[in-house]
């Protein structure tokens, strides 16, 4: 997918004569990148970071009563990525109109120095910038309004001057009695209404959501958010959603946190970049986690160029990261940055540049802990931890000489798991070295050296159980040999590249190790761009969850772990191997249960324990058959939880395709113009059984006021288009994302056709 570029985007509106005496601003949640913001043909403005949320002001700019034009130049040609950045505006833009004294943008600051049951105190700082030429006498008055929108309490500054062309900041403190607080399954939301008021008028207004919580990372027992232990089970996402590309679409985004939700998931890292404000917001409202981090490197990816003042360009986008987000409950972490090789090096005065980096953070933000995600163990001598709060590391256990070295931190695994797989594509041969891992990978030099005094229970030699099947520059095939096995990675979850893990081993050393806080998988959703583990794809495999978000098999070993109170079972691989009768299929089940016995057509197969004290990862979590000897039918997994049956998974024989099926995920839409339902295209076969390889063509039509706005079917190595109205199922399965039009309310209807296949008919109603 193409993304390097230029281009411009030009808007012509009216300046109203009566705003004529007012400050107009503009500002943009992303413009991928080195955007210059022309208004009437002059240069109003410029930025560099393409994920960076910025705003100026324009008043100068403007004439009045008349129509006015603003062009954005956007230049991606020395951006760097090894992902899908997509290109121009993708984001949010808003224009705001403001009286001449006005609280600056994100200018309140609430913090709440005391959280008890019993009461909160809460300090609210406010930043007034006063844009006329002569001194203003100026009052802030703050409103606390309740979840339900009452107003509770308020406080009312005294009046103070701010200056002609200046600005003040005003202190107000409140003390609010039993507050309610945010928490994940309860994320109660308080919003602070600040006037601003000027010879008894308000002549500026705003509103800022924020919540009553306390966190703190502990030295040895890991993360607690109010008062209560809580293992962060989270995920990176990147800022893309799939087949819609990098716009931000907020209904895309929710939905990905709600799919994330479900398999037990409580904390988001933005990998590696500002995210779209709306994503911070969600994490508020849901009651997930934030590890917010700002940048990968400090080089293209973050467009800097040789030209770039580090300085002058760390202070001002940090500056807008923190003050946009630093209300918000759901934010526990700040990043610098991600896998700096010349940070952890203190190369070309590295370490001075993470001082500046971390205290940027620390001048508009003292209530969170900074950190940054490391690679390097070898690097860690370095101490640069010393300039920072927690220790994050990706993979393999390298935190271990870090800690060592100050065991005064925390850990959080900032990247863990990397397991790769394709959704629905199984290969038969389990590989050797996950089933009995006896070697670390002669590639990794990161486990050296660590010290004997910290491999905590004695596990050392069993740490790096993984996979290690990707050695540099490409795959090793262990694979069984049919057709897709060059392009597509094996849904056991058995792999994985060899600077990381599988799941399994991610689970029992936070289980082993109680000073780590948790995990961030890498990643919740596979993502366009960095096609490990196989370069001829356009997308990753790294997903819990495939390009559209429909769930891998992984999804359900991370909800049997995650979500230890919802019983679930799960059974892999599908039942349709012709040809293979009499040969090995080995069969996994994943549940919450402890033990579960498998039946193939009525028969016992046996009943399979976890073991939960095992030092060999996969034996705590997964139930595994290697010796099934295929017969077509019905494969079926009776879980149990402490003797008690807590359910059941069934896979059956599929024969033919016979019909197609659609499943809207919302059958009700907004007439936003940006709303979305997304349609499961399925094929079912006569006797209602899924067919798990199927790959028929479907054509889609629409009628109504609605449009298809992209399909896809999480194949990573598919060229077909995202914009069509047709789509091949991958593994039995597609997904149709349907978009709802602005003011037009309906139904839509949804038709999808195949040759040969019975056709499905549903109906998605939009309303205002
Ligand atoms: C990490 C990196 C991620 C991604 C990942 C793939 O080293 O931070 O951005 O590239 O590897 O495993």
């Amino acid at each position: 997918m193409p993304w390097q570029g230029d281009g411009w985007y030009r808007k012509t509106f009216d300046a109203k004569d009566e705003d004529q005496g007012k400050v107009v601003y503009i500002k943009f949640d992303g413009i991928m990148s080195s955007p210059k913001i022309y208004v009437n043909g002059q240069l109003a403005g410029q930025w560099d970071y393409g994920y960076s949320t910025f705003y100026l002001d324009v008043t100068d700019f403007l004439n009045f009563g008349e129509k006015n034009t603003i062009a954005v130049y956007v230049d991606t040609r020395k951006h760097g990525s090894r992902w899908y950045p997509g290109t121009g505006m993708y984001r949010k833009v808003e224009m705001m109109i403001t009286d001449k004294v006005h609280q600056e943008i994100w200018g309140s600051y609430i913090t709440t120095p005391v959280v008890k049951e019993a009461y909160a105190e809460m300090r609210v700082l406010t930043n007034i910038r006063n844009r006329d030429s002569n001194d203003q006498q100026v009052t802030v008055e703050a409103i606390l309004i309740s979840p339900d929108g009452h107003e509770i309490q308020n406080f009312r500054t005294r009046e103070k001057k701010v200056p002609a062309n200046g600005e003040l900041e005003f202190d107000s403190w409140m003390t609010v009695t039993r507050p309610g607080l945010w928490d994940l399954e309860n994320p109660v939301l308080f919003t602070l209404r600040t006037n601003i008021v000027v010879n008894g008028k308000v002549v500026d207004s705003n509103e800022t959501s924020f919540g009553f919580r306390t966190f703190k990372f502990t030295a040895n027992d890991g993360f607690f958010l109010n008062g209560k232990h809580v293992q962060i089970k989270g995920v990176n996402l990147h800022h893309d959603h799939g087949p819609l590309g990098a716009a931000f679409n907020k209904r895309a985004m929710q939905r990905q946190i709600e799919i994330m939700k479900e398999m037990g998931c409580n904390a988001i890292r933005t990998s590696h970049n500002i995210c779209a404000p709306e994503l911070v917001e969600l994490c508020d409202e849901m009651g997930m986690l934030v590890f917010n981090e700002a940048f990968d490197k400090y080089d293209n990816k973050a467009d800097i160029t040789p030209e770039t003042d580090f300085y002058e360009f760390g202070e001002r986008t940090i500056k807008n990261f923190v003050m946009r987000d630093r209300n918000s409950p759901s934010v526990i972490i700040w990043s610098v940055g991600n896998e700096m090789g010349d940070i952890q090096g203190n190369s070309n005065y590295g370490l001075q540049r993470l001082a500046a980096m971390v205290g940027f953070v620390k001048k508009y933000d003292i209530t969170r802990p900074v950190t940054m995600a490391c690679d390097q163990n070898q690097n860690a001598h370095w101490r640069h931890f010393d300039y920072y709060d927690i220790h994050a590391y990706n993979y393999a256990q390298r935190w271990l000489p870090a800690r060592t070295m100050d065991p005064s931190k925390s850990v959080v695994i900032s990247e863990s798991a990397s397991t790769v797989s394709t959704r629905g594509y199984y290969d038969l041969t389990i590989p050797e070295d996950f089933l009995n891992p006896t070697e670390q990978r002669s590639s990794s030099t990161y486990i050296e050296n660590i010290p004997k005094s910290d491999t905590s229970s004695g596990q050392e030699g069993t740490r790096r159980r993984n996979v290690g099947s990707l050695p540099e520059g490409g795959f090793s095939f262990r694979r069984g040999g049919d057709e897709n096995a060059r392009t597509q990675v094996s849904s056991y979850d058995v792999e994985a590249p060899r600077w990381a893990e599988v799941c399994d081993d991610d689970f029992m050393w936070q289980e082993n190790d109680s000073y780590l806080a948790g995990e961030f998988v890498w990643t919740g959703f596979d993502y366009l761009g960095e096609p490990t583990p196989i370069f001829t794809a356009r997308s990753s495999y790294f997903g819990i969850v495939d390009l559209c978000g429909m769930p891998k098999d992984r999804y359900f070993l991370y909800q049997g772990h995650w979500r230890p109170d919802y019983d679930m079972v799960h059974i892999l691989p599908h039942w349709n191997w012709l040809g293979k009768e009499g040969q090995i299929v080995p069969v996994f089940v994943y549940t919450n249960g402890d033990e579960a016995e498998l039946f193939l057509n009525g028969k016992s197969l046996g009943k399979r324990a976890k073991k939960p004290r095992s030092n060999v990862s996969k034996e705590r979590y997964r139930l595994m058959w290697l010796d099934v000897v295929y017969e077509p039918g019905e494969l079926k997994a009776v879980a149990y939880k402490e003797g008690k049956v807590i359910g059941e998974a069934v896979v059956k024989t599929a024969g033919e395709p016979y019909s197609i099926k659609l499943t809207p995920d919302r059958s009700y839409i907004d007439a936003t113009g940006d709303d979305l339902s997304y349609i499961m295209v399925e094929a079912y076969d006569k006797g209602g059984n899924l067919c798990p390889l199927a790959e028929n063509m479907v054509n889609f039509a629409i009628d109504g006021p609605g449009e298809v706005v992209a399909v896809g079917n999480g194949n990573p190595q598919s060229l077909e288009p995202y914009v069509a109205n047709y789509r091949k199922l991958f593994f039995g399965k597609a997904m149709l994302i349907l978009r709802s039009k602005e003011n037009e309310d309906g139904r839509i209807e949804v038709i999808a056709t195949s040759d040969g296949l019975k056709t499905a008919k549903i109906f998605v109603t939009t309303k205002q």
